[in-house]
């Protein structure tokens, strides 16, 4: 009896770690699959339709075609930027502290413009084209 049990808690102990190895397995699986139908939706050409509202007198942060992008204003006008660094694509951040856009990567740096203003990035931040129409502003698309 006492041995029977054993068994059983061996054979349940050893069906758990299969089910756990299995699922490790199948998991970058199931996320590719996923993320590959989301990646259709959201397509890279699609425009993004941000209300006048949301910029103000500031920079606001948006998405557009699945890529972060910011709306900034420059000399009297309504700009817009990709914010991923043109060294290898990782995401910048504003420093408000710096006044600048960082890349946590490789620590290249870009003015408020999108310049660069320290390697490794060689090219300025990508810029989005903005259109004003019926108080929005729409971002990107080709
Ligand atoms: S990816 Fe930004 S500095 Fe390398």
């Amino acid at each position: 009896m006492e041995v029977k049990e054993k068994i059983t808690g061996r054979r349940r102990f050893l069906k758990g770690g299969l089910y756990a190895v299995a699922a490790a397995v199948l998991a970058p699986v199931v996320y590719g699959f996923f993320d590959f139908f989301t990646y259709i939706r959201r397509d890279p050409r699609a425009p993004a339709i941000i209300e006048k509202s949301h910029l103000g007198a500031g920079r606001y942060e948006f998405v557009c075609g699945g890529r972060p992008a910011v709306l900034f204003r420059e000399n009297g006008q309504v700009a817009a930027m990709s914010l991923e660094c043109t060294h290898l694509g990782c995401i910048v951040k504003w420093s408000e502290k710096n006044k600048r856009y960082e890349c946590p990567c490789h620590g290249g740096t870009f003015n408020e413009s999108g310049e660069v203003l320290s390697d490794p990035p060689r090219l300025p931040l990508k810029r989005l084209k903005v259109e004003e129409r019926d108080g929005n502003y729409i971002v990107g698309g080709e």
